[in-house]
């Protein structure tokens, strides 16, 4: 990593500008309150999700008209190109919906190998050389380009120095779709029983953002999709940080899960995935039953 002026930079001054106005977009469904649909059980969508990945198809487009476009809500533009924008229009959407202030925009650019543009799968994974988050409600705009640095509001920004994961803040993700699925409320136990705390935000992209400017140590999520860490995977490693899987092996944006950390911590929580998946070194906690029964006997204790 090094750092370059803002005048070095590509590809961050224009989406930085896109990101800023879908923010203020975003910021203004959210005062007035948007009606919620559906996509799944408890997969929300709202008016605010499409209309801010249409404004930001149009800007790319203008700003960038051979690149590619792929967005949550369906954008699917010039997909076979050099490269090509993961735009998550609204990653919070729950937050949003509940009128819970912590949402934002993410806009990660990849650049895919000269050789793929002619024959290769279109889902191989490419290099991400651009990030730009940005928080509209603390009007908070992280950006990175692979290389040149990570900032936020312009200042260039670092992870965290803490070495210990029984002195980290941590954070993660629960899944909105195939919920019986996950596995991960045991890694949410552990870890909570290991650090300072583990937060769930509801936003994958500002967890990553977080780790990057050192507000958080790490943060794992099982089942991301490209375009919740596409942005987020570039500032946490042009922030000094690491990212993996759960097994410490290279993170791939199609490997549906992520490990970032401030790369102090990183070994001790690769070796805790590893033990859980084990089944070992598991704090045992009682059961809601084993408590109630303690309670009770308390209880008649006390008389
Ligand atoms: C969700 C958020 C959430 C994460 C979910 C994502 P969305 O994205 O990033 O924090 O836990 O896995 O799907 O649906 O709000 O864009
Ligand atoms: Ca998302
Ligand atoms: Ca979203």
């Amino acid at each position: 990593m090094s750092s370059a002026s803002a005048e070095d930079l590509v590809w961050v001054p224009k989406a930085s500008a896109i990101a800023r106005e879908a923010g203020a977009l975003l910021r203004e469904f959210f005062a007035q309150g948007v009606a919620t649909e559906y996509k799944g059980d408890v997969d929300l969508v709202t008016a605010a999700d499409r209309t801010s990945e249409k404004l930001i198809r149009e800007r790319l487009a203008e700003a960038f008209p051979e690149h590619g476009v792929f967005g949550e809500e369906g954008t699917r533009e010039r997909m076979e190109g050099e490269f090509r924008w993961y735009v998550d229009p609204l990653d919070g959407t729950t937050n949003f919906a509940h009128g819970f202030p912590q949402f934002c925009v993410s806009m990660g650019l990849e650049q895919r190998p000269a050789q793929s543009t002619k024959g290769a799968a279109l889902d191989q994974d490419g290099t991400i050389v651009a990030g730009v988050i940005y928080d509209p409600m603390r009007d908070e705009l992280y950006t990175a380009e692979r290389g040149r640095g990570a900032w936020l509001n312009g200042k260039p920004m670092h992870v965290s120095r803490i070495e210990d994961l029984a002195e980290s803040l941590v954070s993660t993700g629960f899944p909105s779709r195939k919920r019986h699925d996950s596995p991960n409320v045991h890694f949410y136990q552990e870890f909570t029983l290991r650090s300072h705390g583990v937060r769930r935000a509801g936003s994958a992209a500002l967890d990553l953002a977080y780790v990057a400017s050192g507000r958080l140590e790490a943060f794992w999520e099982f089942n991301l999709n490209p375009w919740d860490t596409a942005a987020g995977i570039l500032l946490v490693e042009e922030a000094g940080g690491l990212l993996t899987d759960f097994a410490g092996g290279a993170f791939q944006l199609n490997s549906h899960e992520v490990l970032a950390s401030n790369g102090l911590i990183h070994a001790e929580m690769v070796a805790l995935f590893k033990d859980m998946f084990a089944g070992r070194n598991l704090a045992p906690i009682p059961t809601p039953q084993e408590f109630a029964r303690r309670r009770a006997e308390r209880a008649a204790a006390a008389g």
